[in-house]
């Protein structure tokens, strides 16, 4: 790992290491996905093996998979309608706690677990807070078939969408079967307006504007944490 991505991860390590203190015996924990979401489910193993007693609801396959692994008992909802809390990462996060989500693609299971939530923390290393969303490309969840439509309505709403790709080189496929549209936004002015826009556009499933949702986020750098609350 090169000295500057160290740092990032330690960061981002910081963060979910802060974030264990919003949880409770007897709580019900979204976990979230991505690589800060990742050091937070470890670090949740490691407390459940040493005896806390939690249920996760996972945001995506790969949590899971992880959680399981790690012995952290893995519910959904049919076995509870609210989560206590929910930690995930994010691209973005502005100082109002808007974000932009959906860079490693769980974009829909995460916004679900977000709605479910009591309180919505989200850990991300210092280099996410912006004074504007938007140069992170905004992910948009759409139906296959749907995707020319789609980017063509997109970009008649002044963004340019890219159908992502997997390592491969084949398109990326979500955990729901659904393929994503990065969309290069520039400075986003109204994200409440481009939001409901893009909502509006039959063929979406969901996009990664995350608006009111977050109640507190862990900013991290290598040495310190900051927390901000949503007013
Ligand atoms: C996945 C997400 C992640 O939370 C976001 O991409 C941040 O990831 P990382 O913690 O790896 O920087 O939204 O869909």
């Amino acid at each position: 790992m090169l000295a500057m991505e160290a740092t990032v991860d330690k960061a981002k390590e910081l963060a979910a290491q802060r974030s264990l203190e919003f949880i409770q015996d007897g709580m019900v924990v979204g976990m979230g996905s991505g690589t800060t979401a990742t050091h937070f489910i470890k670090l949740l193993g490691e407390r459940v093996q040493q005896g806390l007693k939690v249920r996760g609801i996972p945001s995506s396959r790969a949590s899971e998979d992880l959680a399981r692994s790690l012995g952290i008992p893995v519910i959904d909802f049919h076995d509870a309608t609210e989560i206590d809390v929910t930690i995930d990462g994010a691209d973005e996060v502005t100082h109002k706690l808007d974000l932009i989500k959906g860079g490693g693609g769980a974009l829909l299971r995460e916004k679900i677990v977000a709605s479910a939530s009591k309180l919505f923390v989200v850990v991300a290393d210092s280099r996410k807070l912006v004074e504007r969303l938007g140069k992170f490309p905004l992910p948009v969840e759409v139906i296959q078939m749907a995707a020319p439509l789609v980017a063509r309505k997109l970009e008649a709403l002044g963004v340019k969408p890219t159908v992502r790709r997997n390592s491969s080189g084949g398109d990326y496929i979500t955990d729901e079967g659904n393929l994503i549209l990065d969309c290069a936004c520039g400075q986003i002015d109204d994200p409440q307006k481009l939001a409901a826009e893009i909502r509006a556009i039959v063929g979406v499933v969901e996009h990664g504007l995350f608006l009111g949702m977050a109640n507190i986020a862990l900013i991290a750098s290598d040495t310190d944490v900051k927390e901000l609350t949503r007013s």
